[in-house]
């Protein structure tokens, strides 16, 4: 359903004062063939509005050749800024970065954000924005999360459906996505509301079971049936099941990259107006699935990259899978109990 040009130049308002844009700030807008028109004429106008310097940097579209799918987070880290040095000098000198193409997994957007800037990811169509329209409490509820998954050393999963999962963690930093970036350097992801982070090297092992009706990223489908996978010493060794497991197996094997195999991030979704259902009323390019990967509750472990966060692989096969119905623990303190938040 369309939403006006109006309420979504007051969304962007409300995000860009959220991510502390003040009078004068350098800002970039990434953006390219497949980006949201709407999306980048009402951000051009809320950045006008709000005193922006801006610049719009329009690249060639990407990965459309190699990917198996036209999801955006279907084949990622490759992306046109490589070799781009005028792209990649003038988002540096920024303040803050739009991205409507999906630079995540990619080395441009670390040395990006290492030199300070801070960059915001939006690829998500209008309706689904303003729906999930960030606010100062999902900053609290996200922060709050982030820091009790920043002391953590064992973090595990479990669920009547047979998920029993371990890991120690601390090894890599904490990624805490609010849907506004407000610190120099930062990332964030406009929506989201979630934390994660990665296992230790080595340390992920046990049993993850994806249920019936749980969501596969970026598939973007319910699974029909369970699927039975096995990790050890950080990898999935095993994928056990019907038609859906050989379905994953497959994809999976079709990118011929022993890291595509490697357990990524993981974490819980925070977001209270993010639905399970979403996806299941969409047509499947029409959203990448930020419902699902957020939703309140959610067990949400990955696939593949662990790059961004300062790990060494950086396959371009990255499975988000939210699991419904699990209990999560931090050193045997609930974070979720059968996927309801404990408060
Ligand atoms: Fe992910």
């Amino acid at each position: 359903m369309a939403v006006s040009d109006l309420d979504l130049v007051q969304a962007w308002k409300d995000v860009l004062s959220l991510s502390k844009l003040r009078a004068g700030e350098q800002v970039s807008l990434l953006a390219s063939d497949d980006s949201n028109r709407q999306v980048i004429e009402t951000a051009r106008i809320a950045v006008g509005q709000m005193g922006g310097i801006l610049t719009i940097l329009t690249l060639p579209p990407m990965n459309g050749g190699v990917a198996l799918s036209r999801d955006k987070s279907g084949f990622v880290g490759k992306t046109p800024l490589a070799g781009n040095a005028a792209a990649l000098a003038a988002l540096k000198a920024s303040d803050l970065v739009i991205d409507t193409m999906l630079l995540l997994f990619s080395p441009e957007q670390a040395e990006v954000l290492q030199g300070g800037a801070r960059m915001l990811l939006a690829v998500e169509p209008p309706e689904i924005l303003l729906r999930m329209l960030p606010t100062a409490a999902d900053g609290v509820r996200a922060t709050a999360a982030a820091a009790r998954l920043g002391r953590a050393k064992i973090f595990t999963a479990t669920s009547k459906a047979g998920t029993d999962f371990r890991c120690a963690v601390g090894e890599y930093p904490v990624l805490r996505q609010q849907g506004f970036v407000d610190q120099r350097g930062g990332w964030d992801h406009w929506p989201s509301c979630l934390v994660a982070t990665w296992p230790n090297e080595g340390t992920a092992e046990g049993t993850l079971v994806i249920d019936t009706g749980d969501i596969l990223l970026p598939f973007k489908r319910y699974a029909r049936e369970p699927i039975r996978l096995t990790v050890e010493a950080g990898f999935i060794v095993k994928i056990e099941g019907g038609f859906e497991a050989e379905f994953l197996r497959r994809y999976i094997e079709s990118f011929d990259d022993t890291d595509a195999y490697a357990m990524a991030h993981v974490g819980w979704g925070l977001h209270d107006r993010a639905h399970w259902t979403t996806l299941g009323l969409y047509d499947r390019e029409a959203t990448i699935g930020m419902d699902a990967r957020s939703f309140s509750g959610n067990f949400l472990w990955s696939s593949g990259p662990n790059n961004e966060a300062g790990g060494k692989r950086d396959t371009p096969c990255h499975m988000d899978i939210p699991l419904r119905a699990c209990s999560v623990s931090l050193d045997g303190e609930a974070m979720t109990i059968d996927g309801r938040l404990v408060a």
